[in-house]
């Protein structure tokens, strides 16, 4: 069994992303000083690195290459909810990101029929990114006692609205590409 096209570009898509991802993270994580937020963040963009990595694997396996592609999820991210301008806007909108991310890929390992490979792939990128979760909620919460919790939740609210706008956005430009994805009664019909 090989990659039909919407595959193909979805996992190239998955793949894009995760490198957008390490690239920004690692920026930041070089910009950092010392302390336990640089730590977590070095581990977190070398994760996204791998899982770039995976997914090239995975693509490669099932006899296809990644195609290269103009744009990320991220670009779009960051145009609708404007640069986070400091750590804790940073954390926030990682926190909402990372969120989206391990939700997708719930939605994709779902699917009836799946190739085990792509399987496999989501599943062991499904450990880092809960991973990622876990330690940028902790993060954040350190910083409300600075910023304030009730700043920071109203921070978390405005880009979750820039989450869902970009997501359905997303889905609505990529329709037919992703039309797969729309869960497992998709297969159904005729
Ligand atoms: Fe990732
Ligand atoms: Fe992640």
């Amino acid at each position: 069994m090989s990659l039909s096209d919407d595959e193909l570009f979805v996992l190239s898509y998955y793949r894009s992303s995760e490198i957008n991802g390490s690239l920004f993270f690692g920026r930041l994580a070089r910009a950092l000083r010392p302390g336990p937020v640089q730590h977590d963040l070095t581990r977190h963009f070398a994760d996204e690195a791998q899982h770039a990595w995976y997914w090239t694997r995975c693509i490669d396996a099932l006899g296809a290459r990644p195609l290269k592609l103009a744009e990320a999820y991220q670009d779009r991210y960051l145009e609708a909810a404007g640069l986070p301008l400091n750590l804790m806007e940073v954390l926030a909108i990682t926190l909402v990101f990372e969120r989206r991310v391990i939700n997708q890929y719930a939605k994709h390992l779902a699917l009836r029929g799946l190739h085990p490979q792509i399987g496999a792939t989501i599943g062991r990128i499904m450990e880092d990114e809960r991973w990622h979760v876990q330690w940028v909620r902790e993060a954040l919460a350190d910083l409300e006692q600075r910023f304030g919790k009730d700043h920071v939740e109203a921070t978390l609210r405005r880009y979750r609205e820039a989450d869902r706008e970009v997501y359905a956005e997303t889905l609505a430009e990529y329709e037919e590409r992703l039309g797969f994805l729309s869960g497992p009664a998709q297969e159904a019909a005729p």
